[in-house]
């Protein structure tokens, strides 16, 4: 069976992205083809490469805001990697819609809130904010709205009482490691239908 081939993005220390990784083993669909940073320091990277998966990065910085030109220049080893599915994991750079047409249909993003709920940062102090009594994690499609596109999973968490941020971004992340490569199954395996946990 050829597999599907998976590129990942990633900005930090990519917990996503190996959680990912290391579900894509036996009789899954998909394989990591490319682990791409925009930050060289990303600890991500080490993690890929200590798995042998090829990586990459494009600083961000020194084009000072002009997406256009950093996506010209992401986009070289991500197409020299020929992904079938881009995962967008931990990835925090805000990316045009000229970019994300070339991958619009194959391209994944997990999101720290129940979609459409609390798009954009600091979900869970907003979370908390608002009195809600669960918060959560979305996979989606990427489209050009941000924190958009159709759902593929969900995974609920309960915000306890005196919840902090932190301590609920850390219960979601656990889920978000859980829900992510559950999806990416089943999407690789030409299935849309949303994953629900529990
Ligand atoms: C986390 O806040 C996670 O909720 C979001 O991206 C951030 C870093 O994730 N998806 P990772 O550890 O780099 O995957």
């Amino acid at each position: 069976m050829s597999h599907k081939r998976v590129a990942i993005l990633i900005s930090g220390g990519g917990s996503n992205m190996v959680s990912l990784v290391d579900s894509m083993a036996g009789d899954h669909p998909a394989r990591p083809c490319l682990v791409l940073a925009n930050d060289p320091e990303a600890g991500g990277l080490k993690k890929a490469a200590a798995r042998g998966i090829p990586t990459a990065s494009i600083d961000h910085r020194p084009f000072k805001g002009d997406r256009a030109a950093f996506e010209a220049e992401l986009l070289k080893p991500l197409e020299a990697a020929g992904p079938d599915i881009v995962c967008l994991a931990g990835f925090m750079r805000v990316l045009t819609g000229d970019f994300v047409s070339r991958f619009q249909g194959r391209m994944l993003n997990i999101h720290p809130s129940l979609l459409p709920k609390y798009k954009g940062l600091n979900t869970h102090a907003r979370a908390i904010e608002a009195g809600d009594a669960e918060h959560g994690c979305s996979v989606h499609e990427v489209t050009a709205a941000l924190d958009d596109g159709p759902i593929l999973g969900q995974a609920r968490v309960q915000i306890d009482a005196n919840d902090t941020p932190e301590a609920l971004a850390a219960r979601v992340l656990v889920c978000e490691h859980k829900l992510y490569p559950a999806v990416l199954r089943r999407y690789a395996s030409g299935d849309r239908t949303p994953v629900l946990l529990p």
